[in-house]
Formats: structure tokens, sequence, C-alpha cells
């Protein structure tokens, strides 16, 4: 399966994703191309270091169809069978999920659908909760909305703050979306409304 990543900053999911290829806990795939809509996201420097294909198409002062259009061409170019949005700070365009029907993910620092949105950790932690997490799901037209793949529960300590909660869910997120990748390609399972459901043999 050849993956696309989508992401806008420093791509420590996806330095973990590439990491688990390397070291096959993730097998038969491969990272086909990482996409930035922002040149100076830190992932690009890392994929580069990769040897890994990278582009970059600017969004900033771009309609997002049009914008989008050059991404969905960019994985087509790299033949991409699923795509991984990985600190992607964009909404996708129908367009753009209608291109790849379930086959975007993307992960969400919180327990969804509690915390969608920006700064979900420290929305977490102001809340109050005493178990956060994250959260890896498939893509559809709303805002960390689609079927959910896995989730994995971080608990909230006393000493705790929103830096410190945030980094253990970083820590998970990294074990996370590996393992929700290599299920989805794996195929062992259905959409059944919003819920995966892992096929029995
Ligand atoms: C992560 O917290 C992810 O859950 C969210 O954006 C952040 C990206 O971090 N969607 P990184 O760029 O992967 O380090």
């Amino acid at each position: 399966m050849r993956i696309g990543i989508l992401l806008s900053g420093r791509g420590s999911n996806f330095a973990a994703i590439a990491a688990s290829i390397r070291a096959s806990r993730l097998t038969g795939v491969e990272i086909a191309v990482v996409v930035s809509n922002v040149a100076e996201a830190g992932g690009l420097q890392t994929a580069l270091e990769l040897g890994l294909p990278t582009a970059v198409f600017v969004s900033k002062g771009r309609k997002r169809a049009e914008h989008d259009a050059d991404v969905i061409a960019c994985l087509r170019a790299h033949q991409v069978d699923l795509v991984c949005l990985a600190g992607y700070m964009r909404l996708l365009s129908p367009h753009f999920i209608a291109a790849f029907p379930n086959r975007i993910l993307n992960i969400h620092p919180s327990l969804l659908p509690s915390f969608p949105g920006l700064a979900a950790q420290e929305q977490a932690f102001d809340y109050g909760v005493k178990v956060a997490g994250c959260t890896v799901h498939f893509v559809d037209e709303h805002l960390d909305h689609g079927a959910i793949v896995l989730q994995r529960a971080v608990p909230v300590l006393e000493t705790d703050d929103a830096h410190s909660l945030a980094e253990r869910i970083l820590a998970e997120e990294h074990l996370a979306y590996t393992e929700a990748i290599a299920l989805v390609a794996g195929g062992n399972y259905e959409i059944q409304g919003r819920r995966y459901v892992k096929r029995s043999r």
C-alpha cells in the first residue's frame, strides 16, 4: 500500500510512521510522497533527510478547491492508495474526500467526539477530564468526524499541566497511527455507518 502523508508542521507523527516502516513494525506499506501546504514545515525537512519524495503546494491565498486539485493530482501521480493526514491544518474539500473514498485517515489528540478542533489537549485539560487520549479516524466532510479506527486513552495525572498531558498524548499518537495504518492496510474490516468493524475471518 502506497501512502501519501499530508502535513503542515513539525511532522512527528509522520516521522513515527516512517520509523515504523523502517523497523518493519509496519509492513506492506511505503510512503509514496510527503505533501505540505506550508513551505517551512519541519516535517518536510525530515522527509528530505529520509530521502522521500516531497511536494509543497502553498495554500495561503488560494481557493480551497483549486489548492486541493493540485494536491489530488500529486497524490495520484505518486499512485497513493491511502492518504494520512498528520497535522495537516486544512479542511479538505468535498471533492478531495470523494477522490479517496474511505481512504483518508486523520489523527486527532482527543477522544472524539470530545474536543474536536484546535488545541484539543488544552480543551480537555481545562475541562477537567480524568481520561484524555487520541483518535485515528477516517475523514469525512466534517471536522474531526469520520468513522473511528482506534483510540488510545491517556490518564490525566494530578501533576499534569496542558503541556505535559499533550506530550503523553503525543507518545500514544505515535503508536496509534502505526497501528491504525496496519489495520487499514490489512483490509480486514468494513465500515458500517459510523462504525469501523473488524471482519471475522
Ligand atoms: C498532532 O497532535 C495531531 O494529533 C494533530 O496535529 C498534531 C501534529 O503533530 N492532528 P505532528 O506535526 O505530527 O508532530
